[in-house]
């Protein structure tokens, strides 16, 4: 990931080029006005009234017309604005794309995603199918190179990305944007670049097996269709898997998950990938736990009709932790990571469980079901229980568990919650640097009345108030003393607009945040034996 160079750059290198569905990213060490394309992409910072470098060379050969632009008010530099220039035989390139890269003290990684995200569906758009660009950031903007060329291909093929798979006819464009050369002339830069955009590769194919899994309809993407995307991935990258079925889940205890599950006829999964990267420090350990509710009518407590398609996706957590698997798999991080992902439907069948059903999980805990639609929660404790059992110490679960999480922070970031600060600023951290967005809620004990139940030991819904933390409380009962975070992605996991690197649908969020947590705790090491209050078990 971003911090650890040293394996990246170990990568093997099978091929030059990298493809990701029908993109193919490579590297040259070329001049920029030497080489042969349809389009060749520089770029400019807001307020630059001569460009420099890159931008400053093709300005020169083309007669000072991009400064003459920028005079004339036409060329600003804001962030995602596209300019295109025909040069006319002045250079070999036969258009310039002139990129804005917004302010330079606002310009991180996270711009160039965005930057080269726009400029791909620009350049699609324009029925361009192939571009050389420089590699953004990489020279004035101070970025580091492998992490330029790393940017530079999440932001092409996610911002590229379109779940097509159901449409008979194609859309608007025909044409498809194939080929992405960047370019740098010196060789070990270049080299840099083309390990970053391998990786970059690797980690946006994973977010769009996520992506795909929670575009997919839930008559299509069941949790045995789940448990098939995750077999394939455990297939492809060597990773061990155990999938389980409701007799095997009854016989472990799991009463919480199964009383969800008894709404439908469709079998549920317990999906559990593992990924053994220091085998012999099992206290090394970071479970991912995944929410996988392929639909969510409400069950019993149905909801009401209007929006309910979008619950095809609240299996968005589960989706993720497979995928940042994929990742995992390949960049081979210094960890064992357990995934375990709960799949069911919650139906309202004709045997499904009541409001006032009173289950009990995996741990003993009993839990009265006031509200059969808050039914994540409760698939949850029974996961976490498991991975306890697992002797995971350190344990993140992600889901799309509350409406109230929507409201509270939108679609900017991911709500965070958790017993332990420092996995709570590492995950903060992991997403400064993918630049997806998470912000801290508080846990505050005040909070546990809300969930306080007369005839259980707690019960599954606390009502209006601060649902998205009663919730989180719920499941802080379920993980026994390890180190936890729990990233509810109600509002994260999709996007009602093109955006960046993002289009409307699945985000793939955190997918890249959990794969790059993992590598952060790899390379941190295992944690301090005094701080942590969990045993294995
Ligand atoms: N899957 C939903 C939460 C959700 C809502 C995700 C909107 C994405 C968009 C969850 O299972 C749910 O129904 N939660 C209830 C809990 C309530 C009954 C305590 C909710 O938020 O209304
Ligand atoms: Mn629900
Ligand atoms: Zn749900």
């Amino acid at each position: 990931m971003t911090t650890t160079k040293p394996r990246a750059a170990k990568a093997k290198r099978s091929t030059k080029a990298s493809k990701v569905k029908g993109l193919e990213i490579d590297v040259q060490s070329a001049g920029i006005t030497k080489i042969d394309t349809p389009a060749l992409v520089v770029n400019l910072f807001r307020g630059v009234k001569k460009p420099a470098g890159a931008t400053g060379a093709v300005d020169k050969a083309l007669g000072g017309l991009i400064t003459q632009l920028i005079e004339d008010g036409e060329i600003k530099g804001s962030a995602g604005e596209t300019t295109l220039i025909h040069t006319l035989g002045k250079i070999k390139p036969s258009r310039v794309l002139v990129a804005g890269l917004g302010p330079q003290d606002k310009f991180d990684a996270q711009v160039v995603r965005r930057v080269s995200a726009e400029v791909v569906r620009f350049l699609r758009r324009k029925g361009i199918s192939s571009a050389a660009t420089t590699a953004h950031g990489a020279g004035i903007g101070g970025l580091d190179p492998q992490l330029s060329g790393q940017a530079i291909a999440e932001g092409a093929h996610l911002g590229l990305y379109k779940f097509g798979v159901y449409l008979t006819k194609s859309g608007e464009s025909t044409n498809e944007f194939e080929k992405l050369t960047v370019m740098e002339l010196d060789k070990d830069r270049a080299k840099s670049i083309e390990v970053g955009v391998k990786l970059g590769c690797t980690i946006a194919r994973a977010s769009i097996t996520a992506r795909n899994m929670v575009n997919e309809p839930a008559n299509h993407m069941t949790p045995s269709r789940m448990a098939e995307a995750a077999q394939k991935v455990a297939t492809n990258q060597g990773l061990k898997i155990e999938i389980m079925d409701n007799a095997q889940m009854k016989k472990m205890g799991m009463g919480a998950f199964m009383g969800v599950a008894q709404g439908t006829d469709e079998p549920a999964k317990l999906i559990v990938l593992r990924y053994d990267g220091d085998p012999s420090n099992p206290e090394n350990n970071l479970g991912l736990i995944g929410k996988g509710i392929t639909f969510d009518t409400g069950g019993i407590s149905l909801k009401p009709p209007g929006g309910m398609e979008a619950m095809k996706g609240d299996m968005a957590g589960g989706a993720s932790v497979i995928a940042a698997m994929e990742i995992i798999g390949q960049t081979k991080p210094k960890i064992n990571v357990l995934a375990v992902i709960a799949a069911t439907e919650n139906m309202p069948g004709a045997s499904a469980q009541r409001p006032g059903d009173v289950v009990r999980a995996m741990n003993g805990k009993t839990i009265e079901v006031i509200n059969t639609d808050a039914e994540g929660r409760l698939v949850l404790a029974d996961a976490l229980c498991y991975a306890r059992k697992q002797g995971i110490t350190r344990l993140v679960d992600v889901a799309t568990l509350t409406g109230a999480m929507v409201t509270t922070l939108g679609k900017a970031c991911t709500g965070v919650m958790g017993n332990d600060d420092t996995l709570v600023q590492q995950t903060i951290d992991a997403g400064k640097k993918t630049g997806e967005k998470f912000w801290e809620l508080p846990m505050f004990d005040e909070y546990k009345d809300l969930i306080k139940s007369d005839v259980a030991d707690m019960k599954n819904s606390g009502g209006r108030q601060a649902g998205s933390i009663s919730a989180a409380l719920l499941l802080a009962e379920f993980v026994d003393g390890a180190a936890w975070v729990h990233l509810d992605i109600a509002g994260t996991s999709t996007s009602d607009k093109v955006s960046g690197y993002l289009v409307k649908g699945a985000s793939g969020v955190p997918v890249r945040t959990l794969a790059q947590l993992a590598s952060d705790l790899a390379d941190a090491g295992p944690p301090k034996k005094s701080k942590s209050k969990a045993k294995a078990k």
